[in-house]
């Protein structure tokens, strides 16, 4: 009973302390901005750069398809940008990232924030497949080459007073069956970017890092990952970029979309693991998901 109500006033608290915490954010913020989205062929990065675009941000985009990005790059000037350009390149080579980061510095003189989306999808959806090169290529794309991005990126963003971006998910922060590689390397990701934060915060280097904490997001990607393997359903992806770019405008540490199946599972996630536990496995349709191993 005790127990209950303690639960109870914390998560009232919480509430408070969420609503609380709004703070105004203007298009202001973002006009005129420097700001490179990494995986902005598709998905939420193409939805991230299209809201930047709308306010007037110098606007850089990077993935592997030259096409698409060219497309993604008309539409932002249609939108309104300040400028819009790409650079191809494939983050399993960490040249390549260096790479962006050059092209970027030549492009625009330098940057004010760097938001890194990008994610590969070589990962199976399902039971892991006890291969460890899958897990290297995984960590290669979506942990290492971020490194690469940010330190590459470090004296331009110190330069600028900039910030970096980091989108993360639910699955850096809690147990992520069938999805393990996917999960390791979001929880390496909040891991390096947490610990870096303190770590600058206490040499009094100033580099803000917002890391953004997604739940299941409607691109095209995750949907057809997950169709008939979920119960969840997805958000909007548009409503997501717009939450990421204003979290990351307001410099906060964190974003949670949407948070209200984010903020209050990850709170419960260190007192009750077995509920936490018992809520994943109800969130998806095991019988539905492929049991065997590939040969
Ligand atoms: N959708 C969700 O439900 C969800 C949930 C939680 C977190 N997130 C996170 O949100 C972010 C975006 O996810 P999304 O659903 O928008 O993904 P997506 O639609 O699959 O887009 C992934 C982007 O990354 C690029 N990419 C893939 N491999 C690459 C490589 N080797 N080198 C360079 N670029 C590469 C892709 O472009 P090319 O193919 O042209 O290279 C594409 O632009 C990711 O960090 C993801 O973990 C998503
Ligand atoms: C990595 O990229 C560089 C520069 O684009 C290229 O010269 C090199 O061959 C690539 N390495 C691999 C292993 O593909």
């Amino acid at each position: 009973m005790v127990a209950r109500w303690i639960l109870f006033s914390l998560l009232v608290a919480l509430c408070a302390y969420h609503f609380y915490r709004e703070k105004p954010f203007t298009e202001d913020m973002v006009r005129g901005k420097r700001i490179l989205v990494t995986g902005s062929s598709m998905g939420i990065g193409e939805q991230i750069a299209y809201e930047l675009a709308r306010m007037g941000a110098h606007v850089m985009l990077t993935a592997r398809r030259e096409k698409q990005l060219q497309e993604v790059v008309q539409k932002c000037l249609d939108l309104g940008a300040s400028s819009a350009q790409f650079v191809v390149a494939d983050m399993s080579n960490m040249t390549e990232a260096q790479k962006v980061i050059k092209e970027t510095k030549d492009a625009m003189g330098g940057l004010d924030h760097l938001i890194l989306n990008h994610v590969g999808k070589t990962f199976p959806f399902g039971p892991f497949q006890w291969d460890l090169e899958q897990v290297i290529e995984t960590m290669r794309v979506n942990f290492f080459s971020y490194v690469q991005l940010t330190l590459s990126a470090l004296d331009m963003l110190q330069e600028s007073r900039g910030s970096v971006i980091v989108v993360s998910s639910m699955a850096g922060r809690l147990p992520s069956p069938f999805s393990v590689p996917y999960a390791a390397s979001k929880f390496a990701l909040e891991g390096f970017y947490s610990s870096l934060r303190t770590e600058l915060r206490l040499l009094k280097a100033e580099l803000p890092i917002t890391v953004a904490v997604l739940g299941y997001i409607d691109t095209d990607t995750a949907v057809n990952v997950l169709k008939g393997k979920t119960s969840l359903s997805p958000s909007p992806k548009m409503e997501c970029a717009r939450a990421i770019v204003k979290g990351g405008m307001l410099r906060e540490r964190e974003v949670f979309y949407p948070y209200w199946s984010t903020k209050p599972i990850i709170f419960l996630r260190d007192w009750m693991p077995e509920l936490v536990e018992y809520l994943t496995g109800r969130a998806f349709q095991v019988e539905n998901i492929a049991q065997k191993r590939d040969p």
